[in-house]
């Protein structure tokens, strides 16, 4: 039988770990719908407690997490202020504007990530002005995915919390890698939050956990996003079963989650040194992998690299046994988890090396585009 392949595109593609596996067959579940599920309780009591908010919700995945804080945040004519490239403005299949009813008003950033704070504050609609949409949200995404997902720090997020509230407007964390940035920068989820209003943060990507994100904020804020979930269909009943793996996940113990995406992003800035040094990859600097993304442009040494290049080597490389994923603006990312070995990052290695002389050999069609 031919070896699972080394499976690089996301961290959403990683397995429960055992501990989570028996914890989820013990779960003491009950009806979460009628606030009776004493697992789904506890983790979200733990997620409150961790990131020093009031309250905490269950949700079934980092979309809804967010749809839900939209809903909660933003009245329907209601503006939203976001960076381009966000994944709630392009990978939420528009969900801000079919059912909250809002627009989005997107901003550049740097390559630390980063919107300006001038941006921001210049991005506020005129409330006295009638024609205007009503500006009612701020969204940060922490991690930050197309800029390598770099991690924001806790003071910049308080920065930008400022500026939100000096218009009376909330700040929202779309934290669905939000614990690599706490490990990456060696901080607490709580300091990361203290500047923010309300965070979303996913248990199914590097935590490893099978389905689930929490949200969360002030109890009236979390009271309206529960009735939204509702509203959605999100309201589920026995779901201490998926949330007992949540609570591995985020328990300080040796079974939790949360140290251990140090690994992924040690294995990810190994896999970025090695690669950037291989004719055919381009603009990747590895002292910008700061967490588990790696991403980079491919195409024959000295061409300008296009989506057909990606494409030709992500086929390349399938055949060598690693999968990699196309990103959204044609770069090639991969991305190191749970279940990843530094074996695998060297195999991975020699690889990406055999993919790119497959091909972009000097006999084949794309190595002259
Ligand atoms: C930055 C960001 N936000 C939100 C999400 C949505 O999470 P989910 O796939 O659980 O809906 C993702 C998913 O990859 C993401 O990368």
């Amino acid at each position: 039988m031919a070896a699972a392949p080394i499976d690089l595109r996301s961290d959403t593609v990683t397995h429960p770990t055992p501990a989570m596996r028996r914890a989820m067959a013990d779960a003491e579940v009950g009806d979460d719908v009628f606030g009776d599920d004493p697992t789904v309780n506890a983790l979200e009591a733990r997620a409150a407690e961790l990131t020093g908010k009031e309250a905490a919700l269950f949700v079934t995945s980092g979309t809804m997490g967010n749809l839900v804080s939209e809903m909660a945040h933003v009245p329907r004519g209601g503006e939203i202020i976001c960076g381009e490239g966000g994944h709630t403005i392009l990978h939420e299949a528009a969900n801000h504007a079919v059912v909250v009813g809002a627009s989005m008003r997107t901003l550049p950033w740097g390559p630390d990530g980063r919107m300006d704070l001038d941006d921001i504050r210049a991005a506020f609609r005129d409330p006295t002005d009638v024609h205007d949409p009503i500006t009612s949200l701020v969204i940060v995404e922490n991690t930050h995915s197309d800029s390598m997902a770099q991690p924001l720090p806790p003071e910049y997020i308080r920065a930008v919390g400022d500026v939100a509230r000096e218009r009376g407007v909330p700040l929202h964390i779309d934290g669905a890698r939000l614990f690599n940035a706490v490990v990456a920068l060696d901080t607490t989820a709580r300091e990361m939050l203290a500047g923010a209003d309300s965070a979303s943060f996913c248990l199914s990507k590097g935590l490893a956990c099978p389905v689930g994100s929490l949200v969360v904020g002030e109890r009236d804020f979390i009271w309206r996003a529960r009735r939204a979930r509702k509203m959605l269909g999100g309201g589920m009943r026995q779901a201490g079963i998926l949330a007992a793996a949540g609570l591995v996940a985020l328990s300080d113990g040796p079974d939790g989650m949360v140290a251990r995406l140090a690994e992924d992003h040690a294995n990810a800035r190994r896999l970025a040194e090695a690669l950037a040094t291989l004719p055919g990859i381009s603009g990747l600097d590895p002292t910008q992998v700061r967490t588990n993304f790696v991403l980079f442009w491919v195409g024959p040494p000295g061409a300008t690299p296009t989506i057909a290049h990606s494409t030709a080597f992500l086929a390349a490389l399938e055949a060598e046994g690693v999968l990699m994923i196309d990103f959204h603006d044609g770069r090639v990312r991969a991305v190191p988890h749970y279940g990843i070995t530094a074996a695998d990052i060297d195999r991975t290695i020699d690889a990406t090396r055999r993919a790119l002389s497959v091909a972009f050999a000097p006999d084949k069609e794309l190595a002259r585009v």
